[in-house]
């Protein structure tokens, strides 16, 4: 599961756990620190499946923007509530976040980056993340001009780094999660698939405006292929493979099935493979 502004708490992450993936709770989502405290406390009620946390750093530099906003202490301090709730799964996403990566190891965790550009996850590496979620251009969120396609982000990384990548950007049907393990991911991220998802608490006007979205209109292609921070909010060209609101473990349990068939058709037969859903 993507890390989400504004939804990315207990009741959309704990779905996401039980229906098999990796919940994520976005801790920025809880400007109070007792509340964040709270909301691990409540997915830890609501499933006994793995969970993680996110902290999003300010992109365009720690030092300028989080002077407003955040501090690094406060950063610290978020993962501290985790970590003393017991989270070992702990995902960054921005700006440089060794700093929590130290801790977080420093404590037993796993700390995961998530970063667009391959020059940052052969950074990201060499500080000591233990995996590296790598966007394409196709996907939503913060991007740079230099962002490449899912494609040659997720080929190219294969080459270059060591650590598990998992992909995003674009992903949200059976074939794109079945490419992207081709591609050489060990596990893929879903970010605007989700968002159109019944449980997910975002309105029915929004979700039905999203689900009748044309990719391949200009406007929605300037949006996500030109780099524009405004576009943060636009759904991902993974809006296409959505055609309507699926409670979210069918969502997950379709992609699973398809990728099998897809596997079967291709000769594999199935018990060289689990299903989830058997
Ligand atoms: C509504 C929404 C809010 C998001 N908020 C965040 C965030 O706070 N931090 C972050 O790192 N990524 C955020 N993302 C990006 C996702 O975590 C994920 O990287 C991205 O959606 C993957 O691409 P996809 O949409 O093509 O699946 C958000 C995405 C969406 C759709």
């Amino acid at each position: 599961m993507g890390a989400f502004g504004g939804w990315g708490k207990a009741k959309l992450a704990s779905i996401f756990s039980n229906a098999g993936g990796l919940g994520i709770i976005a801790a920025l989502n809880f400007p109070k620190f007792e509340d964040f405290k709270k909301d691990l406390q409540t997915m830890k009620q609501m499933t006994d499946k793995p969970f993680g946390v996110n902290l999003s750093l300010p992109h365009s530099g720690f030092e300028e923007s989080a002077k407003k906003t955040r501090t690094k202490e406060d950063y610290l301090k978020y993962v501290e509530i985790a970590l003393k709730e017991g989270i070992k799964i702990f995902t960054t996403s921005g700006y440089k976040a060794s700093f929590l990566g130290d801790r977080i190891h420093e404590a037993g965790g796993l700390w995961f980056h998530k970063c667009v550009l391959i020059k940052h996850a052969i950074s990201t590496e060499n500080e000591g993340a233990d995996g590296i979620t790598l966007v394409g251009l196709e996907g939503t969120g913060f991007k740079n001009p230099l962002t490449n396609t899912t494609l040659v982000n997720i080929t190219m990384a294969k080459k270059l780094l060591k650590i598990p990548i998992i992909a995003a950007g674009g992903i949200g049907d059976a074939r794109g999660f079945l490419g992207a393990l081709a591609m050489g991911a060990d596990a893929v991220c879903f970010g605007t698939a989700i968002m159109v998802t019944k449980e997910c608490p975002v309105s029915e006007k929004a979700k039905t405006k999203w689900l009748n979205l044309d990719i391949f209109d200009n406007k929605f292609h300037e949006k996500i292929f030109h780099y524009n921070v405004k576009s943060f909010m636009s759904p991902s060209t993974a809006i296409a493979h959505q055609k309507k609101m699926l409670p979210l473990k069918t969502f997950i349990e379709e992609i699973m099935n398809g990728a099998e068939n897809i596997l079967s058709s291709w000769g594999f037969t199935a018990n060289e493979f689990n299903s989830i859903t058997k």
